[in-house]
């Protein structure tokens, strides 16, 4: 069934590659940028762009009822090119607000809108230390120190926002680490890489099948179970886009 999607953050990495294949599937799509020059691209990829930051709530909570979607994906992140490291300092705290308070306002404005779905894009590699592979329901190292512990505790944020808004049917795809055009990263990296155009896929799967709840997503690797995505959502880390 042809659905009406607000994708926040449509060009970024994940989202630039989301667009064409929402359009693909028949799926009409609003995208966000902050920036006024990237409106062109997305338009060119397929979507129809509007400009708004997710801290500005007011703004945002009138672009998503605009939109009147059924669906709203969020693949915000706030991170430097390429994770230059002697950015990251900066871009985690930044990175961490996005997801607090980014998610808690677009979760807001969904609701406003009377979205059915959100889709959320969140990360792999929070779990707290014990046996591995990590399913989706072991405990994330919420108490870790410094950096990670700030990371975590807004991907704990995100999440439980995500999965406890009703009647919004929340999905949260817990993406390893990306590679793939527009990452900074051409071959596979960390420990659960994971190709941008299989994470793409996976918010398809998740906007059109699936029922609420948390999805590793990751090529096969020894330190998390991408089982339940395979199962449940028929995810498949060797999808590409065609060239
Ligand atoms: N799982 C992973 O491994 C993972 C996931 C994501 C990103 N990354 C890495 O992070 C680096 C940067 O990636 P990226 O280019 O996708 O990320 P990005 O530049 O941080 O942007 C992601 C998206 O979020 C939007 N955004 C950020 N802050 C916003 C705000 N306050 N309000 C509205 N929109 C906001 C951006 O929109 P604008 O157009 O307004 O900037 C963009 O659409 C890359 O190296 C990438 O590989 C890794």
């Amino acid at each position: 069934m042809a659905l009406r999607i607000f994708l926040a953050g449509a060009s970024g990495a994940i989202g630039r590659r989301l667009v064409p294949l929402l359009r693909r599937a028949g799926h009409t799509v609003v995208g966000t940028t902050r920036v006024p020059e990237k409106a062109e691209t997305l338009r060119a990829l397929g979507a129809e762009p509007v400009v708004v930051d997710m801290f500005d709530a007011e703004t945002l909570m009138r672009a998503v009822a605009a939109a009147r979607p059924a669906v709203v994906i969020h693949q915000l992140t706030d991170l430097p090119p390429g994770l230059d490291p002697s950015r990251m300092e900066e871009a985690t705290a930044r990175n961490a607000r996005i997801r607090d308070e980014g998610t808690r306002n677009l979760v807001r404005a969904a609701l406003g809108a009377g979205a059915r779905r959100l889709v959320a894009q969140s990360i792999a590699w929070a779990y707290a230390p014990g046996p591995e592979p990590h399913s989706e329901e072991d405990p994330l190292e919420v108490n870790a120190e410094g950096r990670r512990g700030v990371t975590v505790r807004g991907v704990a944020a995100l999440e439980n926002r995500v999965l406890n808004s009703p009647p919004l049917e929340g999905i949260v795809l817990r993406y390893g680490q990306i590679h793939g055009p527009g990452t900074g990263a051409d071959t596979p990296r960390g420990a659960a890489p994971l190709h941008v155009d299989a994470a793409a896929h996976a918010a398809l799967l998740a906007v059109e099948r699936g029922a609420p709840g948390i999805y590793n997503i990751a090529e096969p690797n020894g330190y998390i179970t991408t089982d339940k995505a395979r199962r449940e959502l028929g995810f498949s880390a060797d999808f590409r886009l065609p060239a």
